[in-house]
């Protein structure tokens, strides 16, 4: 039976009947039949045109439809499709090399896996084993992905369904913006915090815990830079009791945030790393765990209990590879640092006229939108639950054809870094619309 052709009612209704969605209940999902790309734009099965206001996962770095890549996995296919992941092939040793002089200082090695779950999974045995040591601790605002471990790892409310988790997990609060329990201004909320966590570490025993895995910028969460000085202070910290810091830049990696990485920021370099999506901008499934040189130096002694059909697929990596010459050769990380301070104005324009608008963050390309609807700040719906505010601006944003991920009470605005700025602006337009009718939902 051929698909070609299909009507995209057809489409809809088919998917729903055969397929079944993730994080939601089958019946209540309306997904878009999206029928091709190009750049910063999508189009559905109809012909109508959407902004890609998400980069769909927050993963397609360079754009839809870029040609290089695609080209460079039909050059892959036609040249060697699969070995298994005990092979060695030119690809891999190509990648390998790259993210090798890509990653900072001491982390050299790569470890391939599909997607940045099974990398966090990975990171965490090759921590642990590394170690001899069992507790990861891991953060409440938080998403690490949805294995079994990776789910448990993960602080938000994704996780409550799949409890209880395996034993050994040490949850702790992050230095949130808005909770003032650690401070008011963002110098007091990092060092607070900090002291919170070496109590914590104190009180757990620092040699029983192997790790610490933070998202270096929280995604999902809120796009949350830490404050000033934490992430430098955290890597102390945690030298001073030899625990591992492993960095997820699954969402932040590959050019987000104006920067390569976002721990460069910091600056700071873990002792592990786990990237995927921006690193094929989800051209084919691939992610890595990065190691420092101890960690993979305890490897080439002792065996790495872990494994996957798919390690090292080699079409994966020709994407990945393909994608990083793009990144490089449009200078995607530096759009992203130049178009950060038309983000913020945006936002900050936005912010003065919509009574709706409690606040605008970014950082690179990597912005959210929180909304209130009154002016203490009062989200409209309870975190996690929805509202039939949000569902209806998610409804108009639809219609007007921006494409983005919206929560209880916020939006992201997190693009392809190949935008343009007049295409940028043209997302906040809309943006601007949608927030014309949030305000008429603000109390007073
Ligand atoms: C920060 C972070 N870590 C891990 C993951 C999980 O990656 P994957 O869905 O590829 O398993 C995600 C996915 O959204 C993520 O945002």
């Amino acid at each position: 039976m051929s698909t070609v052709g299909m009507s995209a009612a057809e489409i809809v209704d088919k998917c729903k009947q055969y397929t079944m969605y993730s994080w939601s209940a089958g019946d209540s999902v309306d997904p878009i039949p999206f029928a091709r790309g190009e750049g910063v734009w999508l189009w559905d099965r109809n012909g109508k045109r959407y902004l890609d206001w998400n980069s769909q996962a927050m993963s397609v770095h360079v754009g839809h439809g870029h040609k290089k890549i695609i080209q460079a996995i039909q050059r892959q296919a036609e040249e060697l499709v699969y070995v298994y992941a005990g092979a060695a092939t030119e690809v891999r040793a190509r990648l390998g090399e790259r993210l090798a002089r890509l990653m900072p200082g001491h982390l050299n090695t790569s470890f391939f896996t599909l997607g940045g779950g099974e990398a966090n999974e990975n990171a965490v045995r090759a921590a642990r084993g590394v170690t001899g040591r069992q507790k990861i601790m891991a953060r409440a605002r938080s998403y690490h992905g949805a294995t079994s471990l990776a789910i448990n790892l993960t602080g938000d409310h994704r996780r409550w369904a799949n409890e209880p988790g395996p034993p050994g997990i040490v949850r702790v609060l992050d230095p949130y913006p808005y909770n003032f329990s650690f401070g008011r201004t963002p110098e007091e909320i990092s060092k607070n915090n900090l002291d919170y966590l070496a109590e914590i570490i104190a009180t757990e025993g620092g040699h029983t815990i192997a790790a610490m895995l933070i998202e270096t910028i929280t995604g999902t969460n809120g796009v949350l830079p830490p404050p000033p000085g934490w992430l430098q202070g955290l890597k102390a910290l945690l030298e001073q009791h030899d625990i591992l810091l492993i960095c997820d830049e699954v969402m932040s990696g590959f050019g987000r945030t104006g920067k390569m990485f976002a721990f460069d920021h910091g600056p700071i370099v873990p002792d592990l790393m786990t990237m995927a999506k921006g690193l094929t901008s989800s051209y084919l499934p691939l992610g890595a765990v990065g190691l420092s040189d101890r960690v993979a130096k305890h490897y080439k002694k002792n065996v790495f209990y872990g494994g996957h059909t798919y390690n090292s697929h080699p079409m994966c990596l020709a994407a990945a590879l393909a994608n990083l010459d793009v990144i490089e050769e449009e200078g995607l990380v530096d759009n992203a640092r130049r178009l950060e301070p038309v983000m913020k104005a945006e936002m900050a324009r936005l912010q003065l006229k919509h009574p709706s608008m409690k606040a605008g963050r970014a950082i690179g390309l990597f912005g959210m939108i929180d909304l209130q609807k009154d002016a203490t700040g009062t989200p409209f719906a309870p975190y996690p639950s929805t509202s039939p505010v949000m569902t209806s601006l998610g409804q108009f944003f639809r219609e007007q054809g921006l494409f983005t991920f919206l929560k209880s009470s916020n939006f992201t605005c997190i693009p392809p870094l190949c935008i343009t700025e007049a295409e940028l602006r043209e997302g906040f337009a809309i943006v601007d619309k949608g927030l014309d009718l949030t305000d008429r939902h603000v109390a007073g």
